[in-house]
């Protein structure tokens, strides 16, 4: 893989791009009748409208032409067949077949049905799911379970706090589901102080179980389990892992029953679809977990199967690609008029960063142009009184997807209206924008002097053409929240496939985590620490007096 920048259709937009500098997105509707309609796409229970973008019919063309010649045809067949796509760490990347359809009973990988798997351990997940809330699985003294304590952290944590909080509406009763990640103490103090060891069962999700921060909690839980009325044998009552490391959880006190496996074709940050999502499935219920992964499945097939310019990942991050690379856009937020789907920047955040914060292409060259920009966001209309004044009158160019459902779980009043109202209004401001003129004519018909007007109006200036994507489903459903995440999965693979990186390794976190152990041990021993920077240095001091 050569540098993207060196492909025909990366030059054609290089030159395109400085046509489209002085092309105002307010002509392009001006020119065209049918824009809206044709500027409009639709997959899995949600609708793409795309037309706000500073997009015409060749610039869309030309990014079809980028996906194509970058590979993008041969990258998705090679991902759905279990290709080892993750090349640094010669893997398959399979989050796909987690959400497989139940007519599909083989996919081969490396000679092994990982639907078997995969299915099997979806049942094993029922059993469980079954057994709590039904009661018939009793913590020590006999009680039925009330709270799940999920403790895991990245790709472990994200996506199921994600989704469970987006799908609250669909929430059991009988268990409340709380999340621990961070390695600081105030995290997992907080949530202990909710709970009963009677009846709280500790849900370790880890991979590998090695990471510092769920270990530490994980062993946080057991330590405060057995001081509270627990005792060892009955740890496996309370306590249950989602790991590929069997050994190590059973080490720590689990049942082998009560470990649900995961796989080394399955990346962290796409990892919700397993057995990670266990307290997705323990907070709404095994039937609602299913119809999650029927609306991913549903995102997958029309990502396989529609033609780009139709394709809702390809237009999306195509047009990502156009901003990153040839509007040198830095960030890209994500903004949706939905209080439940509030967290789901951080996922998104997450998912994208860590898959195309990359420097080196396949092959381990540098890369010659910008990768994945910064994903940040949140809930509007909260966000409009907070950043959005950047996102209108700022310097920077931040491409914004608004995502929003047609209606509520929570109709009362006008409240849905206004909330929708303030969406629209949002991606129409940012296009639109406000001329001198129309300044001017606002300050005047407000009464104010000549000299006012002379003063105020500059300020009361919005350049408009910002573009935007909405994205509208019905209702937020477990089918439509899976099929959404799975088109921010599939967007991302676009974009790391057109820069020709690996989206699905993380080297970069790596260092951290290593230069964390030895800081750890410097501060509580008595280290020789001069070869240190002198920065580090004194901070180690800082602490070490405090
Ligand atoms: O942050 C790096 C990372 O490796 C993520 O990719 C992963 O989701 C997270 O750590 C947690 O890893 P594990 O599930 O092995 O505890």
């Amino acid at each position: 893989m050569s540098s993207p920048t060196k492909l025909t259709a990366w030059k054609a937009l290089t030159e395109h791009q400085k046509e489209m500098a002085s092309v105002n997105m307010k002509s392009l509707f001006e020119s065209d009748a049918l824009r809206a309609q044709q500027y409009t796409a639709k997959a899995a229970g949600w609708t793409l409208d795309y037309a706000k973008n500073r997009a015409n019919k060749k610039t869309l063309s030309l990014l079809m032409d980028l996906a194509k010649e970058a590979g993008l045809e041969h990258a998705i067949k090679g991902m759905f067949n279990g290709a080892h796509i993750n090349n640094t760490e010669d893997r398959s990347v399979l989050h796909i077949a987690l959400r497989a359809s139940q007519a599909q009973d083989v996919l081969l990988v490396d000679g092994v049905n990982v639907l078997e798997e995969v299915r099997s351990t979806l049942q094993q997940m029922e059993k469980f799911v079954a057994q709590l809330h039904s009661g018939e699985w009793k913590g020590y003294t006999g009680k039925r379970i009330t709270d799940v304590i999920s403790i895991g952290i990245g790709g472990s944590y994200l996506g199921p706090k994600v989704v469970t909080e987006a799908l609250t509406p669909y929430k059991k009763d009988d268990i409340k589901v709380h999340f621990v990640a961070n390695i600081d103490g105030s995290d997992i103090t907080g949530k202990l102080k909710q709970v009963n060891p009677e009846t709280t069962v500790f849900v370790i999700s880890s991979k590998t179980f090695g990471t510092l921060e769920t270990l530490s909690n994980a062993n946080a839980a057991r330590d405060w389990f057995l001081s509270n009325g627990g005792s060892q044998e009955n740890v496996g009552k309370h306590f249950a892992a989602v790991s590929s490391n069997v050994k190590k959880a059973v080490d720590f006190g689990m049942e082998k029953e009560n470990i649900f496996p995961m796989w080394d074709w399955v990346g962290g940050r796409y990892s919700l679809w397993s057995a990670i999502g266990l307290p997705v499935a323990i907070a709404v219920g095994m039937d609602n977990f299913y119809n999650l992964l029927d609306g991913a499945h549903q995102m997958d097939e029309h990502f396989r199967t529609t033609p780009f310019k139709e394709n809702l990942p390809v237009i999306m991050g195509t047009l990502g690609v156009w901003y990153t690379n040839f509007h040198n856009a830095q960030t890209h937020a994500l903004i949706p008029y939905d209080h439940y789907l509030r967290a789901m920047p951080a996922h998104i955040q997450q998912l994208d960063m860590e898959s195309n914060g990359k420097a080196n292409l396949l092959n381990g060259d540098d890369i010659e142009t910008d990768t994945g920009p910064i994903i940040w966001g949140g809930a509007g209309t909260n966000g409009q009184h907070a950043y959005h004044q950047l996102l209108h009158q700022g310097t920077r160019l931040v491409p914004v997807d608004f995502i929003a459902p047609l209606a509520s779980h929570n109709p009362i009043g006008e409240h849905h209206t206004q909330l929708f109202a303030n969406c629209l209004s949002q991606s129409q401001a940012l296009m639109v924008g406000k001329t001198l003129d129309q300044a001017e004519q606002e300050l005047r018909d407000a009464g104010a002097t000549a000299e006012q007007v002379a003063k105020i109006a500059p300020h009361k200036v919005i350049k408009g053409n910002r573009p935007s994507n909405t994205l509208l489903t019905d209702k937020m459903t477990p089918a439509t929240v899976g099929a959404l995440i799975a088109l921010y999965e599939h967007r991302t693979f676009v974009q790391g496939t057109i820069w020709g990186i690996n989206s699905f390794d993380q080297w970069g976190v790596e260092l951290g985590k290593v230069l964390g152990t030895d800081i750890y041990n410097r501060l509580v021993s008595d280290s020789d620490n001069s070869a240190l920077d002198a920065s580090t240095q004194a901070l180690i001091n800082a602490f070490k007096k405090a």
